[in-house]
């Protein structure tokens, strides 16, 4: 096992720059997740530290050793991608062992590490069928499976289980969480899915064009999101946004009014409040609104509330009888507020305690 160490890296094509100032400690036996939307740069930055991709400039270091020029095999790393690319004409064990087989490991070696990643990830009845008579969870079980036997210091996953249905995605995330809390592996697994990140990781490294937005645990990116990129793209549903100004110590929109606890300054202010974080309130005070949709989601509802010229999703309790049409007061606590300076993007007041 392994820390990760990656010093001011960068990645260009040519002219372009896709991935610049990347800074990163990753410690032994962390799970890191690289999240972001399409583009960003997580499968470039996961394809540089296995070796698949060169790296313009900066250092990576595994286990404290400069990997830079090191080939792909001899840096202790193991890769699972999202096309599982196993071999069809090969049985399971022999997809499973393949590589260790050209390593020159002998069998009775081979059979020892076999059996434990086996029984790890269930395969043991699936050995002698081919991959076409596996299903797409039990395939990528097999992917995880040739990574595993590897024994490697550091695990990479690209994207592993974007191909599965959801319910098939939701147990295979389960396994895995469950085998990084027994072999303790350092991980880095890259996914543009925030509830995968937000289960997954001990730490989530945010990232938007080639550069790191944010990182922390899951927790401390969801409570103080340093940045509106940062506010709307962890928690679902998605953070509520509204355009107020401050004056006088008021935040106001010209009709209505919110007081906070703590100094904001003057000029154009960007709140954030989550779906969640708002009460339905009609003894005045807070905001009020015009029901226009209602949509049942299960144990809650998630309800679109006309405010002045937003429209505020707000999600209650299902039993919660709200009708279309309705109108409406909303209230949230001064701490579930998020301020943000709508020309920086940037957090404007300083992060809470809890
Ligand atoms: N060979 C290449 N030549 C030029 N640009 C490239 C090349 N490979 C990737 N890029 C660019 O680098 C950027 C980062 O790509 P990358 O594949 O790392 O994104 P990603 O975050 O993994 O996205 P996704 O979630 O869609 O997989 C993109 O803008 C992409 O167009
Ligand atoms: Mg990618």
């Amino acid at each position: 096992m392994a820390t990760v160490e990656c010093r001011g890296i960068r990645k260009v094509y040519g002219a372009l720059e896709v991935m610049r100032d990347f800074d990163l400690d990753i410690d032994d036996h962390e799970f890191i997740v690289f999240l972001g939307p399409s583009g960003c740069g997580k499968s470039t930055m996961l394809r540089m530290i296995a070796g698949l991709e060169e790296i313009s400039g900066g250092d990576l270091l595994i286990g404290g050793e400069r990997m830079n020029e090191r080939d792909p095999g001899d840096r202790g790393i193991a890769m699972v991608f999202q096309n599982y690319a196993l071999y069809p004409h090969m049985s399971v064990r022999e997809n499973i062992t393949f590589g260790l087989e050209r390593a020159g490991i002998g069998k009775a070696a081979i059979d020892q590490r076999l059996a434990p990643v086996v029984e790890a990830l269930g395969l043991g009845v699936y050995l002698a069928r081919k991959p076409t008579e596996l299903s797409g969870g039990q395939q990528q079980r097999v992917a995880i499976a040739r990574a595993m036997i590897k024994t490697p210091e550091v695990f990479l996953f690209d994207e592993p289980l974007s191909n599965l249905d959801a319910k098939l995605r939701g147990s295979l995330r389960v396994e895995i969480a469950r085998l990084h809390r027994d072999l303790k592996t350092t991980s880095i697994y890259v996914t543009h899915d925030q509830l995968e990140a937000m289960t997954l990781a001990d730490r989530i490294v945010l990232m938007k064009e080639g550069r790191i937005e944010q990182m922390g645990t899951p927790e401390e990116i969801y409570q103080s999101p340093d940045t509106l990129f940062a506010a709307g793209f962890i928690g679902t549903p998605t953070m509520n946004f509204l355009a107020m100004e401050s004056t006088n110590g008021v935040l106001t929109d010209g009709a209505v009014q919110l007081g906070v606890p703590f100094a904001v300054r003057p000029g154009p202010v960007t709140i954030g409040i989550r779906p969640g974080a708002f009460k339905l309130n009609d003894q005045g005070g807070g905001l009020r609104g015009r029901v226009e949709r209602n949509e049942f989601h299960g144990e809650t509802r998630l309800v679109s509330i006309r405010v002045g010229t937003n429209e505020i999703s707000v999600a209650v309790p299902a039993f919660l009888n709200v009708r279309e049409g309705e109108n409406i007061g909303l209230d949230a606590d001064a701490q579930d507020l998020h301020l943000f300076d709508p020309v920086t993007e940037k957090r404007l007041h300083p992060v809470r305690e809890r």
